[in-house]
């Protein structure tokens, strides 16, 4: 089976300019450049350069600037706070959250194009920003989801390779290699195997991480429709963007469906490059292993339940809170609830995070979402609940960080009272999303030369004694 009928964007583009050579001169110009405006891959063209020439600066002038200390703590802590990546799409405060090429969230709501007035970014937008550092207008966020549709294309093998796994497998697993089976198509590849100088590298990346992000709602939904609708699988519809379209093929075709899918693509897709999926990507992308392999290799790390899936986790433990107590709960049975949970040996999904020490603004952002969409859901308002009554707890414990609530807190809520009510499906949510941060810095990995990773590591006996050493000198 494959999913629509595609012409790469970039074909489209080079017959355009061919019948363009026709006409005279000035005319020729002018729709030249309108034409590469609204492409992508000419915008990225004429940025790398600069960039290469700005790291090449930054290493000369300042390769020796000290960031830190490293401290055993550290390298036994899972290296928090410890600065070792370049990641150039995002950056995360610990106090204000995520911007994307500095943006805020509620400054990318505000600026990036919008299905509709007021409506919610369209993730194509975020993508255009993570890839140039632009706001992009209306008619290139077109041009991209159009680009995008095009490249849609799944080839039968891979759903094959999903056919092949019992239907019980979680959904992270059947999606992870339906994306290890799309690495057949893999142009980096191809090129790397015919002895592409590493100068080009960057340009069969663009076209791997293009078509992954844009096959990637078709390998999701074909797993969705699989596991949960009979395998009554829904095509995609060219008349819609790149989040609607991934709710249609779901299966959900309500407005406010497709308006939260575009939010929820855009608020997960990048949070700098620590995080496990992140950091995964670009471990395995810097040993020039292609988008597919590297993305695949993100998403084993997002199925894990510290990072991606505790979206599932949240809802699942919310469900349990209303089997157990009702959904007409009291503050006091709540917190009973959380402490029972705690006194278990277990966390309080969607409470804590890595870095950041405030309310999540993807939670904050979301909690708006049902504030105007779903205001009188009951597990809404437990969730609103769990806000006041959680940070105290976590605090008391004395030991956990950040007691704030991070974006999974909310997720799961949402897309429940839309009818996706299947939690263990979430994470494959996250998962589309991601592809968009994860492929947009792989393409800049490549660009600019980023070298293969490889921090040293050392053993209990070597801090032993070096500590000893230190101590005496
Ligand atoms: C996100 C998370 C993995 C960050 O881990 P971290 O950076 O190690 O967090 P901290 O430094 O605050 O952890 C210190 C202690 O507090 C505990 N803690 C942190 N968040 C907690 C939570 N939500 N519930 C209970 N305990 C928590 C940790 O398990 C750790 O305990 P330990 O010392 O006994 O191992 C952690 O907060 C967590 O497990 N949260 C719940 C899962 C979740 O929501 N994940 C999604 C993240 S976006």
């Amino acid at each position: 089976m494959v999913f629509l009928k595609g012409v790469s964007a970039l074909s489209r583009l080079r017959s355009r300019v061919k019948q363009h050579s026709s006409l005279s001169n000035s005319v020729r110009w002018l729709q030249m450049q309108s034409s590469s405006d609204l492409d992508l891959h000419s915008q990225l063209k004429e940025l790398i350069p600069e960039q290469q020439e700005r790291l090449k600066k930054l290493r000369a002038e300042h390769g020796k600037v000290q960031l830190g200390n490293i401290t055993v703590d550290m390298v036994i802590g899972g290296m928090r706070g410890m600065t070792g990546l370049l990641w150039e799409t995002s950056l995360l405060d610990p106090d204000e959250g995520i911007r994307f090429r500095g943006l805020s969230i509620p400054e990318c709501q505000k600026l990036l194009p919008a299905a509709k007035p007021d409506g919610e970014p369209l993730p194509e937008g975020l993508l255009w920003l993570l890839l140039t550092g632009k706001v992009p207008s209306k008619a290139q966020v077109d041009a991209l989801s159009q680009e995008l549709r095009d490249r849609a294309v799944v080839p039968d093998y891979v759903f094959k390779a999903i056919d092949a796994l019992p239907v019980s497998a979680h959904p992270m697993t059947q999606f992870a290699t339906g994306v290890m089976a799309l690495q057949v198509q893999s142009e980096f590849q191809k090129a790397y195997e015919k002895g592409i100088s590493k100068l080009k590298y960057w340009e069969p990346t663009y076209e791997d991480a293009l078509s992954l992000i844009a096959c990637v709602p078709l390998v999701a939904s074909y797993v969705y429709r699989r596991m949960y609708k009979d395998g009554k699988f829904i095509p995609m519809d060219d008349s819609l963007d790149y989040g609607g379209n991934f709710s249609h093929m779901l299966g959900f075709s309500s407005h406010q469906m497709h308006e939260l899918m575009r939010l929820y693509v855009t608020i997960h897709s990048d949070h700098e490059g620590g995080n496990v999926s992140a950091h995964t990507g670009h471990l395995v992308g810097s040993a020039l292993s292609d988008p597919y392999l590297s993305f695949a290799a993100a998403l084993n790390g997002l199925a894990g339940p510290l990072h991606g899936l505790a979206n599932q986790e949240v809802l699942l433990w919310i469900k349990s809170v209303v089997d157990e107590c009702g959904e007409n709960i009291s503050k006091e049975q709540l917190k009973d609830y959380v402490w029972k949970t705690l006194n278990g040996g277990k966390v309080v999904p969607g409470f804590g995070h890595g870095v950041l020490r405030k309310t999540d603004p993807r939670y904050m952002c979301q909690r708006e979402f049902a504030l105007k969409h779903l205001p009188d859901d009951p597990l809404f308002k437990l969730v609103s609940q769990l806000y006041e009554v959680v940070p105290p707890i976590l605090t008391e414990l004395g030991k956990v960080k950040n007691p704030w609530p991070n974006v999974d807190a909310h997720s799961g809520v949402l897309l429940n009272h839309f009818g996706l009510t299947e939690a263990r499906y979430y994470t494959v949510l996250f998962g589309v999303s991601r592809s968009i941060g994860i492929c947009s810095q792989l393409i800049w990995d490549r660009a600019l030369g980023l070298p293969l990773e490889r921090p040293k590591s050392v053993t209990m006996d070597w801090l032993e004694n070096y500590c000893k050493k230190a101590k005496a000198a």
